[in-house]
């Protein structure tokens, strides 16, 4: 239980909460969320027991373990890849935690239930298209995961967790008890659960892909740096298959939390990255029309718990470049964290930017936000992942991914599981990854 408690916390964070509804929205429902939980349990779940097994096998940080399986140059652009993967990931993601920081202020100034749902509309598009607003919360929200990586009091972020996720998950399902009984609801409902293929495109492949390696923290040297503290003893199959179904599990109740109450407050489902701080205001000013001190309380609790969780993933993400710098290069603590706090600062700015006095500028046809998205989670993350999945299915040796996989054969289950599962680590998730990359191209 602690193992899938510490993958848990990495890849429960704004990923479900944020971006899986959004997704939903914009690639039509039910299709999208079929072929999400069937990435998952095919292609995701193998690359989790590839990173587990290559972390605990090594037992060094993820550059180290990486160039440790492949010597040489490529080695060590692969390690590097998966160093500079979080940072960038860590850029925008820290825009949105700004968000969910500035959310969680609007709570405790009770706004949500001081206005009417009409007064709230097109509140978060004024505050996103600030000129300097969004980018000082984005910058406070960075700073502060700089500040406790710096000081190392990581373990006291760590007992929060151990709270906050659980409480959340309550909530969630609290949300979506009430979000389905909102007037309207039901078209929402019948979104998410009747699916209209003629909506999907190649598009929608690599969406939902890159969404199930986001969510779960593929790719990125997450699960590669966690798996290398797991004791000998624990079952890497039964932590990844526990993590996949929670991560599932809590991606699925958002998405029946927010997008009921979307079809109910007739905002547009495919409104993209701001959906959720367009909805939740909604059904709390909703919620306070009949029960005030409930809906308040329940706002205040829950941006509390997004931004902690989000606060969580932000740690994660800088722990990898921190440690890269440390280890590497020599570098102090506090100078490494001041450094990537500039880097990341300045990046995130510029995304920030991109809701407001940036949005003209465009690449591939996005604003910097979506581009940076994108690019993390559709090219890095899938690259992170493809060699992740390479190195443990070709590269490290059969014995040694046995070894890992089911104790030395100690765990008769997983020892039966093993040929299967490596199959799918050699075929099926390699195979399946190259025809999405390349149909998406087309
Ligand atoms: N999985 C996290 C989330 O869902 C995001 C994340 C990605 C964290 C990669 C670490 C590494 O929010």
């Amino acid at each position: 239980m602690a193992v899938i408690a510490a993958f848990a916390g990495s890849a429960i964070g704004l990923g479900n909460i944020w971006r899986f509804p959004y997704l939903v929205g914009e690639n039509g429902g039910a299709a999208f969320i079929l072929i999400y939980v069937v990435f998952t349990l095919v292609l995701s779940l193998p690359i989790f027991l590839a990173e587990s097994a290559i972390g605990r096998g090594s037992q060094v940080n993820c550059r180290a373990a990486v160039s440790f399986l492949v010597p040489g140059r490529a080695g060590r652009w692969f390690g590097f890849l998966m160093v500079l993967t979080p940072l960038w990931l860590l850029s925008y993601y820290s825009v949105v935690g700004g968000w969910s920081m500035d959310y969680l202020i609007r709570a405790l100034s009770l706004e949500f239930i001081h206005s009417t749902p009409d007064q709230l509309a097109g509140n978060f598009e004024r505050f996103i298209s600030h000129p300097w607003m969004p980018m000082l919360f984005h910058l406070s929200f960075l700073g502060m995961a700089a500040a406790v990586v710096a000081f190392g009091v990581k373990s006291g972020i760590e007992k929060f967790c151990k709270w906050s996720i659980p409480t959340l998950f309550v909530l969630i399902v609290l949300i979506a008890v009430y979000s389905l009984t909102l007037p309207g609801a039901n078209r929402g409902v019948e979104y998410l659960m009747k699916p209209d293929f003629s909506k999907v495109t190649a598009h929608t492949f690599i969406d939902a892909l890159g969404q199930s390696f986001f969510s779960l923290s593929l790719g990125t040297g997450i699960i590669i740096t966690y798996s290398s503290y797991i004791k000998k003893g624990e079952n890497l199959m039964v932590a990844g298959v526990g993590t996949a179904v929670s991560d599932l599990t809590f991606a699925l109740l958002a998405g029946f939390a927010i997008i009921p109450a979307v079809f109910s407050a007739g905002i547009e489902p495919g409104a993209g990255p701001t959906l959720i701080f367009d909805t939740l205001p909604f059904i709390f000013s909703n919620l306070a029309q009949q029960m005030p001190f409930l809906s308040a309380v329940v706002a205040i609790l829950f941006f509390a718990a997004i931004f902690i969780a989000a606060l969580t993933s932000a740690i994660s993400l800088l722990e990898v470049g921190v440690a890269y710098l440390t280890e590497e290069k020599e570098m102090s603590r506090g100078r490494a964290c001041a450094l990537l706090f500039v880097l990341c600062g300045a990046f995130g700015t510029l995304c920030s930017l991109s809701f407001g006095p940036l949005s003209r500028v465009r690449l591939l046809g996005l604003n910097l936000f979506d581009f940076a998205d994108s690019a993390a989670s559709n090219v890095f993350m899938v690259l992170g992942s493809l060699i992740s999945v390479i190195l443990a299915g070709w590269v490290m040796p059969r014995s040694e991914l046995f070894r890992e996989l089911t104790n030395g054969g100690t765990l008769r289950a997983n020892a039966r599981l093993f040929p299967a599962a490596r199959f799918l680590l050699q075929y099926v998730t390699p195979i399946g990854i190259l025809t999405l990359i390349l149909s998406s191209m087309l």
